[in-house]
């Protein structure tokens, strides 16, 4: 059955204080739609875990720059409440731009240290606007747990710090990457790929496991780990390197040495698309 979609954000709330006055455990999946299977598996652990399963649908325009993807982003609101449906989401909370934002937002969440390498370096104001609009969906929803992908795995850590720093009173829960059988990451740009560059796209997945491969067999110089994964990106002709980094997995900042666990992340343009993942390692 399609669960209902609600767009109003008072309605929304309306809806929540009944479910939370019976005593259930609300599970919230914020998402910006065009859901593919890494979607519905966070739904399937919320399912899990929740009484009721809110997912959230909503092409947040905070976090996207001026030369991005916003307008062109794909919204199948239909698929994406059949997905919803087969999954056993009880509520699809999909808001009105001008119901988020009434008036023109001007209190940011704004995160130091952490955002400033991987993609936080590469795209200015983008986490400053995830970070925003999660705090908002957290306050409409207030859920008792919320879950994220390790595929955004910088949006991750962001969101636990905020959680820990501004003592929200909910638990995050990151879910392993669900990828295609190739490797690559599913992930809502993916349908932007010509099937030369879908060719491609699996490379980045190919990099990133063979640098963790030499930090298996003891190689700890992140600068000699960084280049052999780097070789495998620039044998691909469509691919165009935006960073490659071995991080620290708790704060995110760049290690030189692997002494302990890491983790290895990559975002690359397949043309205009733009592609990021990432692995543990050590
Ligand atoms: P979106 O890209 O739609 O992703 C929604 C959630 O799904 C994120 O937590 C993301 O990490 C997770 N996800 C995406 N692809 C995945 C995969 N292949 N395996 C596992 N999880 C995956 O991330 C956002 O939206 C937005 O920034 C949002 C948090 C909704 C704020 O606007």
């Amino acid at each position: 059955m399609i669960p209902p979609i609600v767009s109003s954000v008072s309605q929304t709330r309306e809806q929540l204080d009944r479910v939370r006055r019976d005593g259930k455990r609300i599970g919230l999946v914020p998402t910006m739609g065009a859901l593919h299977a890494g979607h519905a598996s966070l739904i399937r652990r919320a399912r899990q875990e929740c009484d009721f399963v809110v997912v959230s649908i909503f092409v947040n325009p905070l976090q996207f720059g001026p030369s991005e993807d916003y307008q062109r982003y794909p919204r199948p609101l239909e698929k994406d409440a059949a997905i919803c449906a087969e999954n056993g989401v009880d509520l699809i909370f999909a808001p009105e731009t001008t119901d988020m934002y009434a008036s023109p937002q001007m209190t940011f969440v704004e995160a130091t240290h952490i955002t400033d390498h991987l993609c936080g370096a590469f795209r200015p104001g983008h986490f400053r606007g995830v970070a925003t609009v999660v705090l908002k969906l957290f306050n409409i929803v207030q859920p008792d747990f919320a879950y994220f992908g390790e595929k955004d795995y910088q949006q991750l850590c962001l969101i636990r710090r905020m959680v820990e720093d501004f003592n929200l009173r909910l638990t995050i829960v990151p879910v392993p990457t669900y990828r295609e059988p190739d490797g690559l990451a599913m992930s809502s740009r993916n349908v932007y790929l010509s099937p030369a560059e879908r060719a491609a796209a699996p490379a980045l997945y190919r990099a990133l496991t063979l640098a963790r491969e030499r930090i298996a067999g003891g190689e700890t110089n992140a600068a000699t780990i960084k280049a052999t994964a780097m070789n495998v990106l620039t044998a691909e002709p469509l691919i165009r390197i935006q960073y490659l980094e071995i991080v620290d997995p708790s704060d995110v900042q760049p290690v030189a040495a692997v002494t302990g666990p890491v983790r290895i992340a990559a975002a690359i343009f397949i043309g205009k698309t733009r592609l990021i993942d990432n692995v543990s390692a050590g």
